[in-house]
């Protein structure tokens, strides 16, 4: 049998970016890649690719929770693929599965490697989202390290993106009142009316850390979990509000990661706070959580399929949209989980 040829692109990083990504850092390339297979793999035709903060903490030279991204391969990333020709009884052509093929059109891979969607269950980008990586940082982030309690005030940053809205919902779920902070008015409103959060802060309107600290006390009346996804002079405006025994979750610090991490800006000291107040700042990391996926599908799903618990999309059209994708993280650009849809 003639083999069928398919060409794939491919996203290669290429250059390490000091400040905001640009078309060249990363090079389009087209290779041929046809369906002979080896025994229980498959070919796949990406459909949904990820656009994630990590990608560009992995772009520095430090290493951080990753060595960094080697330069000349393949931008790694999750992708929701399906299937276009199998040799592996597990899928057949025409399944939906997710792995982490990267930035790239088309991918040859074992199935073993890959988790096979249920299109009928869910949709099926939220296994990029609400039932994927950002939804097991959310759940396993807030009930794990934040530890939240009916009545408890949890301050969410970044609570518009994809981490922050699922963190809200599950903060009102356990009884918390949920104060979001976020950049500009519409993504505020966003944040009461959609989220029915208790209140929002738009960080963008203060010109001081004083300013913006002042805000979030008089809306919060001080904080017993902060869920931190942004770091800097926002968190630098929440910290010192927190109460006793309150909780930190430090789960990003995306206002450091253009240029920040490599070489870290100073800030106000903060131990001193969390010593008067007894309180612990934890970090957590999505991949520590990768064997309660099943906890996460059990208790999340049911809430996903009643529509008690959504998680927004931004969807850009566009494999070549890639690189600008990845930016629009950093201008605020999504509301909820980004994706790009290959077209
Ligand atoms: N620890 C883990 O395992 C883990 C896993 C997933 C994600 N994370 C982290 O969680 C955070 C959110 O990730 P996500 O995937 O959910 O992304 P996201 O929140 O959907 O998108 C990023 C958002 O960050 C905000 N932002 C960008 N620059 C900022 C700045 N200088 N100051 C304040 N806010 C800024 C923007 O919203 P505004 O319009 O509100 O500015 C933007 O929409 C990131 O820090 C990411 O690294 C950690």
């Amino acid at each position: 049998m003639t083999a069928t040829t398919y060409t794939n692109r491919q996203w290669i990083y290429a250059r390490q970016p000091t400040g905001r990504v640009g078309a060249d850092h990363y090079t389009l390339r087209e290779t041929p890649i046809d369906d002979r297979l080896a025994e229980g793999e498959v070919l796949l035709g990406a459909r949904y690719l990820s656009v994630d903060p990590y990608m560009r903490v992995q772009q520095h030279t430090r290493r951080t929770y990753d060595a960094p991204h080697p330069l000349g391969i393949v931008q790694q990333g999750g992708a929701v693929s399906q299937v276009l020709a199998s040799s592996s009884a597990a899928l057949r052509p025409g399944d939906w599965v997710l792995g982490y093929n990267g930035w790239q059109t088309h991918d040859k891979c074992h199935a073993s490697q890959l988790h096979k969607l249920d299109p009928a269950a869910a949709p099926v980008t939220s296994a990029l989202g609400v039932l994927g990586m950002p939804g097991r940082t959310a759940w396993f982030g807030l009930m794990e390290a934040g530890r939240p309690r009916p009545g408890d005030t949890l301050v969410v940053s970044g609570a518009a993106g994809a981490v922050g809205s699922l963190v809200a919902q599950f903060g009102k779920r356990a009884g918390c009142r949920v104060i979001g902070i976020a950049g500009g008015p519409a993504k505020c409103a966003w944040l009461t009316g959609r989220l029915g959060l208790d209140g929002a802060v738009d960080y963008k309107a203060f010109a001081s850390t004083e300013a913006l600290a002042a805000e979030v006390a008089r809306q919060s009346g001080g904080v017993d979990i902060y869920f931190d996804n942004v770091g800097g002079a926002v968190s630098d405006a929440v910290i010192p509000l927190i109460k006793l025994r309150a909780r930190i979750v430090v789960c990003g610090t995306i206002s450091q990661y253009e240029g920040g991490i490599d070489a870290p800006e100073l800030a106000p000291r903060v131990l001193q706070h969390l010593l008067f107040q007894r309180a612990t700042a934890q970090g957590i990391l999505a991949r520590d959580f990768v064997h309660r996926m099943d906890e996460l599908r059990t208790v999340v799903a049911p809430w996903v399929r009643s529509g008690e618990v959504f998680l927004d999309e931004t969807v850009v059209e566009g494999f070549e949209r890639l690189p600008h994708a990845l930016n629009m993280l950093f201008e605020g650009a999504n509301t909820g989980k980004l994706l790009v849809k290959v077209a």
